[in-house]
């Protein structure tokens, strides 16, 4: 039976640390501020961004949420990001996505200064993780990272699959395994043999969407298997890409769908934040 690589407890770890810093730099008299906009009703989105007004709070962190209705324009919303790019009270500025469809992303995202750009979508910050000199990375992929190195799992000289190329997830994956000096491979859903390649992952990160996608036989005994789906089985119940009952019998350790990967996310979005007022400072 594999080790369970435990979400919360090195979520937990990585928040605390962050909020001694975050204690440091108030003794400065400076406060940290994140900016939070979301544009309609989306539901899952409502609750990503409650957790993530939960997480500054826990950390002292002062968060601003604005809540623009489903019929703001590219225009409105372009001003609101205007306005919080020039207030130099704001560190970081997040747009919850996906944005309505009528709203142009690729144009909001581009609009976010790239210093306060905590998701580290903008092309500028994309660009910076190619090259390996980055101030922020995607949450997500920097998650997975803090996990490996919590884990004493070096990926040196490894084989590392990637399942899955996504730009939020997948191909910033790719590259921070390729910066710690990993040999990457990069799957998706065109790929073919694609369980042979798996099966000579030393570490497989799965993030293709699909539930329970990843199976036993796909995995070599003694791997270490990362989780980044969030999806639901057929009895509706919350579940990963990769088919844990089975997997964590052949694996050395797997995280867990939830408890696994996900409260990195938000950990890591608190770490961004910070960085961003360390660096405006
Ligand atoms: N929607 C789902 N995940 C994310 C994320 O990490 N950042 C933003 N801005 N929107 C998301």
């Amino acid at each position: 039976m594999a080790k369970i690589i435990d979400g919360k407890e090195i979520s937990a770890f990585v928040k605390n640390r962050i909020a001694k810093e975050v204690e440091e730099f108030k003794k400065g008299g400076k406060e940290i501020c994140l900016a939070v906009i979301i544009v309609g009703e989306d539901s899952a989105s409502k609750v990503y961004v409650a957790n993530k007004e939960k997480a500054c709070e826990a950390l002292g962190i002062k968060s601003l949420k604005y809540a623009l209705p489903e019929s703001t324009t590219n225009e409105e919303l372009l001003e609101l990001i205007h306005k919080l790019n020039n207030d130099k009270s704001v560190n970081g500025i997040l747009c919850q996505l996906p944005l309505p469809k009528h709203l142009d992303e690729k144009l909001i995202i581009e609009n976010i200064l790239p210093e306060k750009d905590v998701d580290a979508f903008h092309p500028v910050n994309v660009g910076r993780i190619m090259i390996g000199d980055y101030d922020f990375l995607p949450c997500t992929p920097a998650g997975v990272m803090e996990m490996l190195k919590y884990e004493n799992i070096d990926v040196t000289g490894k084989e590392c699959v990637v399942l899955g190329r996504s730009n939020i997830v997948g191909k910033p994956m790719a590259m921070l395994l390729l910066h710690s000096n990993a040999t990457v491979t990069v799957c998706h859903s065109r790929t073919k043999n694609l369980a042979d390649i798996c099966r000579r992952a030393d570490v497989l990160v799965v993030a293709i969407g699909k539930a329970k996608f990843v199976t036993a036989d796909m995995v070599k005994p003694g791997a270490v298997v990362i989780d980044v789906g969030m999806d639901r089985d057929e009895n509706g119940k919350l579940c990963g890409d990769v088919d844990f009952a089975t997997v964590s019998e052949v694996a050395s350790a797997i995280t867990p769908v939830p408890g696994g990967v996900g409260p990195m996310t938000i950990a890591m979005l608190m770490q961004n934040t910070l960085n961003a007022a360390k660096k405006q400072l």
